[in-house]
């Protein structure tokens, strides 16, 4: 009878504490654990045996823990968007192959005074709907094609962007990124792009004030919580919105099951991050993601050869929330690692892509961590890793969970297209 009184209180306590992320243990209070934690295995320890707590259980509490302590709590979404203007509309794209439009979407409840601009590349005379990929560049839509309406960005951007000056884009950065986005291939191979500039929902800046994030607010709040979004977390809500506007606006050309969500870098990131937390994305391309999105936080902090988060919290100290730089010590406290924000995706197929020199990236962590999240695809029976060693360099690995990598630099570039086209061609189906 104690016994059994003794087994009840503690199942009492342990969905007490787990019953709100606002009771997750605090820093001090997480054990130290150098080995990856197991997807499988929940905080209180109870080891997760089927599908259906997997579904339940699981993968909303490693929802909850990634928001918790790494990215913030995404900003939710508003209660209201419109299209406010579909700014232009152009069926003779690429010599009559595609339409191109570019929309901008309005925010209400709250009112953002941020505006999001869709650019939408569809293939003309598909028989069908058509897969599309949602992606976030780093220029504008305008960097992407040398189409003379699209919209140039009026806010911050990166200074290393063709055109930028004084941190502002003008008209000689229009088709900067040609080569990174290779709209002529992406038609030709039968897909569309939605794409969208992250700096129109929040510039790239220690500056936490300039993005949507404040907008979200309690009254009277003026600075971040300790999980409240950092940007990875606002610029994954952009991938998401784009979504809403695919399948509300959209529906009658793209296919609302083959949206694939692709980034390069911290647009990688924050492509891994969108997927995981939204199962309208179908498939995943977290391009050289490394750091904070595709490969391991536990490794040796005083390594230099791949960063670490101790070195991404200090260089980029508004990409996550808050609570994240107290892990920059101790990354082996984290109850969990980068596999589980991958494991949140399945049962959809997710490629990882690398390039040789840049192993900043750690592509070598990066497929440890396919191999540590296959058991859960193989729980959900959705296959998984089938590479047990990393793939000679140019040799797809083009299962569930997919690999890739290439000679070269870090980069997006019309090869890493040919593959992410293969990719979702076999997992997505022609
Ligand atoms: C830096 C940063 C990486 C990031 C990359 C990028 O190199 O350290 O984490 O992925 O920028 O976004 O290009």
């Amino acid at each position: 009878m104690r016994i059994f009184q003794q087994c009840l209180c503690l199942s009492i306590v342990i969905s007490i504490r787990l019953s709100s992320a606002a009771e997750f243990p605090d820093f001090a209070s997480l054990p130290a654990r150098p080995e990856l934690p197991d997807p499988l295995v929940m905080l209180d320890g109870t080891k997760i045996t089927s599908a259906a707590d997997w579904t339940a259980k699981r993968r909303p509490e490693l929802k909850a823990l990634f928001q918790h302590y790494m990215y913030g709590y995404l900003p939710p979404k508003p209660q209201r968007w419109a299209v406010e203007e579909v700014l232009f509309k152009d069926p003779e794209f690429l010599n009559g192959k595609a339409t191109i439009s570019e929309s901008r979407l309005a925010f209400f409840g709250p009112d953002l005074k941020q505006r999001l601009y869709v650019l939408l590349v569809v293939p003309n005379g598909r028989v069908g709907k058509v897969p599309v990929f949602v992606g976030m560049n780093f220029c504008g839509n305008h960097a992407l094609t040398n189409h003379p309406l699209v919209h140039i960005p009026e806010g911050w951007v990166y200074k290393s962007c063709a055109g930028s000056e004084n941190e502002r884009a003008t008209e000689k950065g229009r088709a900067g990124q040609i080569d990174t986005w290779n709209l002529d291939l992406i038609v030709e191979r039968g897909y569309g792009l939605a794409c969208f500039y992250s700096g129109d929902l929040d510039p790239d800046t220690p500056d936490f004030s300039d993005g949507i994030e404040p907008s979200f607010y309690a009254p009277g709040q003026t600075t971040p919580k300790p999980n409240d979004a950092g940007a990875i977390s606002a610029w994954a809500w952009g991938y998401h919105r784009v979504v809403d506007f695919l399948l509300l606006n959209h529906s009658n050309s793209i296919d609302p099951k083959r949206i694939a969500a692709v980034g390069h870098s911290r647009n990688g990131k924050t492509t891994l991050l969108a997927a995981a937390m939204d199962d309208r994305i179908a498939l995943a391309i977290p391009h050289q993601a490394g750091c904070g999105g595709t490969a391991p936080s536990r490794v040796d902090i005083d390594r230099k050869d791949v960063e670490t988060i101790r070195r991404i919290n200090t260089a980029f100290p508004h990409w996550f929330c808050d609570n994240f730089p107290l892990f920059n010590e101790q990354p082996d406290k984290l109850p969990f690692d980068q596999h589980c924000l991958l494991a949140l995706c399945a049962p959809r197929p997710v490629l990882y892509t690398n390039a040789i020199e840049d192993q900043w990236a750690n592509p070598d962590g990066q497929f440890e961590l396919l191999k540590a999240a296959d058991p859960v695809y193989r729980l959900l029976g959705a296959g998984g890793l089938d590479a047990k060693e990393r793939p000679e360099i140019r040799k797809l690995v083009d299962s569930k969970l997919g690999y890739y990598i290439r000679p070269g630099k870090h980069s997006m570039d019309r090869e890493d297209w040919g593959v992410f086209l293969d990719f979702a061609d076999k997992q997505l189906g022609k």
